[in-house]
C-alpha cells in the first residue's frame, strides 16, 4: 500500500481519469458477478455523469502509471429516476443519500485493506457533505448461475461488518453480458446505512 499513490477528483476534475476507469471497469467486471461486456463507448458516457455534479467523487489507487482500483460516488438525487425510485418510493429524502458507485480493484491488490479504505473514504466525503445515509446496489445472480466460480467469495459478509443492511427493494439495470448477445435487464438489491 505504501508504495500505491492515491487521488481523490470532485466533480468535474473526473473528466480525465474516465479513460482509466472506464478500462478498469471492464477488466473487472468482466468476472463474476458482473460478466460484464463493456465498451469504452459505454464507459465514457456513463463516467460522464460524474464530471456533472460538484458532490460526485472518484478515489483512484495507482500503481506507478497505472490506475489499478478505484471508488466513486455521487449524490442519489444526481441518479437516474429508475434508482431514486425505491427510496422515494419508502417515503425516504433522495437529497439526503449518497449513492456509492462501483469499488474496483485489480485482483493483485485485493486483501490488503484497500476495499476498507474505499469505504472509509466515500463515507467520509458523504458525512462532510451532510448527507445522513449512505448506500448501494448490488447485482443478484443466483447461487447455481453457471459461471460462478468455485472459490467465489461474496462480499455479503464485508458490507454487514461495515455496518450496512440489505434491503428488500431493488433496482434494475441493463447491460449485455460477456456470454449474451445483446443486453438484458439485471436486478440489483440495495444495501444501505443510516449514520445517527
Ligand atoms: C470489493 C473489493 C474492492 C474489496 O477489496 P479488498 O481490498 O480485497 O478488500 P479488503 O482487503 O479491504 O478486505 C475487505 C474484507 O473482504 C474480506 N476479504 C478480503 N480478502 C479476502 C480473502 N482473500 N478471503 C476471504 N475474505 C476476504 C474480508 O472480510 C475483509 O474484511 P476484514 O479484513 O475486516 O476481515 C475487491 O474485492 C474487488 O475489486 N472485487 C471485484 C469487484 C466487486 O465485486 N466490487 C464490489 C461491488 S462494486
Amino acid at each position: 500500500m505504501e508504495q500505491l499513490r492515491r487521488e481523490l477528483a470532485i466533480g468535474f476534475d473526473i473528466a480525465e481519469l474516465i479513460p482509466q476507469l472506464g478500462q478498469l471497469r471492464i477488466d473487472v467486471f468482466q468476472d463474476f458477478p458482473y460478466l460484464y461486456a463493456g465498451s469504452l463507448e459505454y464507459e465514457q458516457k456513463y463516467l460522464q455523469a460524474y464530471t456533472l455534479n460538484p458532490l460526485s467523487m472518484a478515489f483512484c489507487v495507482f500503481d506507478g502509471d497505472q490506475l489499478v482500483g478505484a471508488t466513486t460516488g455521487m449524490p442519489l438525487s444526481a441518479k437516474s429516476t429508475d434508482i431514486q425510485q425505491p427510496f422515494i418510493d419508502r417515503g425516504l429524502n433522495t437529497d439526503e443519500i449518497f449513492y456509492f458507485g462501483e469499488s474496483i480493484l485489480l485482483p493483485d491488490y485485493r486483501g490488503r485493506g484497500i476495499g476498507h479504505l474505499f469505504f472509509d473514504v466515500r463515507e467520509k466525503h458523504a458525512l462532510e457533505n451532510g448527507f445522513k445515509v449512505t448506500a448501494f446496489c448490488s447485482v443478484v445472480r443466483p447461487d447455481d448461475h453457471p459461471s460462478r466460480p468455485v472459490a467465489y467469495r461474496p462480499n455479503n459478509d464485508f458490507w454487514k461488518k461495515r455496518g450496512y443492511i440489505e434491503q428488500d427493494y431493488c433496482c434494475r439495470m441493463s447491460w449485455q453480458d460477456k456470454n449474451e448477445a445483446e443486453e438484458t435487464e439485471k436486478e440489483l438489491q440495495f444495501w444501505t446505512k443510516e449514520w445517527k
